[in-house]
């Protein structure tokens, strides 16, 4: 426990001292989209970055889809993204390579700091463009539907910024899932997690339904 927070607050104080990374927008060449872009440190010398991209002409206060994009290094064994930057009660993603080295992405939900069980609430459809790996990282590209308002356990539902800074949460495990290859396995619980200030201003994309719809097929 004490060294999962040592751990924590080091990638913290180190992720700050990569801070002309943070926030930066990124051009996708593959997807096309544009995304904004934080890269997160799970050990002192290797991060994972976190990419997200989504409509303009949002309105606050609602319910809108996301693309999210993670680029990996090949030693992390499941990496997870809390969508409201704290593990208990909001959408978590779940991203490991089966045994065919195909990215499985799991939806999930924690009522407290127990292991996440599988989320319907949100939806995620892997993109083959965007989705790849080489010698030292595996990346997947994912459109997420629900992934931006969720209901919380009085019934109120909760909204992320489409202007403006997010609070997401990370967790790392070098060690991958009890099942590689079943979405709903059970994890092992993490070495490390950290947090960040999302900027999804800068995320937005003007032909949002034309790029997304020909990334689905
Ligand atoms: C078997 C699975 C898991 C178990 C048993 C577990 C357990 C825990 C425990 C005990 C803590 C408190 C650690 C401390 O205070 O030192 C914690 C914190 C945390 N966990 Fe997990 N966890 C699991 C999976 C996940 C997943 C899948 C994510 C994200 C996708 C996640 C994200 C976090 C975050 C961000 C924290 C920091 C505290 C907070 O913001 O709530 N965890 N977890």
């Amino acid at each position: 426990m004490l060294l999962t927070l040592w751990f924590g607050l080091l990638a913290g104080l180190l992720s700050s001292f990569v801070s002309a990374e943070a926030n930066a927008v990124y051009q996708d060449p593959d997807t096309g989209l544009v995304f904004s872009s934080n890269y997160q440190l799970y050990k002192v010398d290797r991060g994972i970055t976190f990419r997200i991209a989504i409509p303009t002409d949002v309105q606050s206060y609602t319910s809108y889809d996301a693309v999210v994009q993670v680029v990996v290094p090949n030693d992390v064994g499941w990496a997870g993204i809390a969508w409201a930057g704290s593990m208990p009660r909001n959408p978590l993603l779940v991203a490991w390579r089966n045994s065919q080295n195909q990215v499985v992405l799991s939806s999930r939900w924690a009522t407290g700091h127990v292991p996440p069980q599988t989320y319907t609430g949100a939806q995620y459809t892997l993109f083959k463009t965007g989705t790849k790996s080489n010698s030292t990282h595996w990346q997947f590209t994912a459109l997420c539907k629900g992934c931006t308002s969720w209901n919380t356990d009085t019934g109120a539902t909760r909204y992320l910024s489409p202007r403006g800074g997010n609070r997401l949460a990370f967790a790392y495990s070098p060690n991958k899932p009890s099942n590689v290859n079943s979405a709903t396995s059970t994890i092992p619980i993490h070495d490390v997690f950290g947090y960040w200030q999302h900027d999804f201003t800068q995320a937005t994309n003007r032909d949002w339904a034309t790029v997304v719809e020909r990334l689905t097929v």
